[in-house]
């Protein structure tokens, strides 16, 4: 089968399509063929030695897909093959067939396009078990979500909404900003343009915002501690801006508020009932049309290297997919 393959560490530049044995799944583990494979800003930090997960060398980047079960290894009882399902693969996925432990598949919900399921588990997931397991927002809080048109950012909007918050989106130019209005955002700043604390502020009565989701990091995240409500909470996802932020802890006390880092990926280990229960809720939502995710462009395998160079290089709306 053809895969991708990164076999030293670098840009997208570096990664080679090559043919491969097509994997077995061993116990626990089933075989998926790939009808999709969802393309996130943490593939280009994985094929660089960026990303918290330092795989060994040669490996296949893709993190979550979506397809058909091929293959089921011993001591796999609840799924066979046939069955259309995501899954969490972690690397693995830009291939034409991944191995996936069982424990990390889950249901494709009923009728769904398996490109767009592709696209679901790390948005989606991140945005809301951010958003509810971690911030607790509330309906009528205001939230704030930077990045808004990116694949987490577009996400945060629409489950903000869902769960009944005004949402206040940023992003760097007006036509990502009109995405995020049409996924729901009530205000739209565009954050290139200059400081947007006091905008912040004059949307909110001057309390600032509730809850501030950032995948973006930098500057923005120093902007975010000078417009966030008393009892507000700040979630570190990202730092797609490139500069991991620090933040002077006497102005957490001044305004009794919380920063919260959110790392989706580690419930499946620490705790995947909380992953669980955010799916059910995700695909409840998505059956009763609540969300509607975007898949903006789709690429074939050979193409792998473009779709995260156009992630890098801001291009990307909503969710990219490869499709093998
Ligand atoms: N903690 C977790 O569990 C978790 C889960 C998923 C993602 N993340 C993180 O969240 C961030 C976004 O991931 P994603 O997959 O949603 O990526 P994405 O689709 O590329 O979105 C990133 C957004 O960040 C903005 N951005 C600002 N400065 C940027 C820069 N210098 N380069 C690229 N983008 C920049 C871009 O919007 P503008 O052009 O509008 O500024 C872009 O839409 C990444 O840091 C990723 O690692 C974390």
């Amino acid at each position: 089968m053809k895969a991708v393959r990164c076999v030293e560490l670098g840009g997208p530049d570096k990664l080679e399509v090559a043919e491969v044995p097509v994997p077995e799944p061993g116990d626990g583990e089933v075989r998926l063929k790939v009808a999709g494979c969802g393309v996130n800003f943490a593939d280009s930090l994985i094929i660089q030695g960026k990303y918290q997960h330092k795989p060994d060398l040669p490996f296949t980047p893709g993190m979550e897909v979506a397809g058909t079960i091929t293959a089921v290894g011993a001591g796999v009882a609840a799924l066979e093959p046939g069955q259309t399902v995501i899954g969490m693969t972690g690397t693995g996925g830009f291939a034409e067939e991944v191995v996936c432990p069982a424990r990390d598949v889950i249901a494709c919900p009923d009728g769904l396009d398996p490109v767009i399921a592709a696209s679901l588990p790390v948005a989606y997931g991140t945005a809301h078990l951010g958003l509810d397991h971690r911030a607790r927002l509330q309906p009528g809080e205001t939230l704030l979500v930077h990045g808004a048109s990116g694949g987490v950012g577009l996400a945060a909007v629409e489950v903000g909404k869902a769960m009944g918050a005004t949402v206040i989106a940023t992003a760097s130019s007006a036509d990502k900003l009109a995405l995020a209005g049409e996924h729901g955002a009530d205000h739209l700043i565009n954050y290139t343009d200059g400081p947007f604390k006091d905008e912040v502020k004059a949307l909110t009565d001057g309390r600032g915002a509730d809850v501030i989701f950032d995948p973006v990091g930098g500057d923005v995240f120093d902007q975010s501690l000078r417009c966030i409500a008393w009892e507000g909470r700040i979630l570190v996802v990202g730092f797609a801006s490139g500069r991991i932020p620090e933040a002077p802890a006497n102005l957490t006390l001044v305004k009794n508020m919380a920063i919260m880092g959110v790392f989706w990926g580690a419930y499946r280990e620490k705790d995947p009932a909380v992953m669980t229960a955010s799916f059910a809720t995700l695909s409840d939502w998505l059956l009763a049309g609540t969300l509607k995710p975007l898949v903006s462009k789709t690429y074939g395998l050979d193409e792998t290297a473009q779709a995260i160079t156009d992630l890098m290089e801001r291009r990307a709306k909503g969710k990219i997919v490869v499709t093998p």
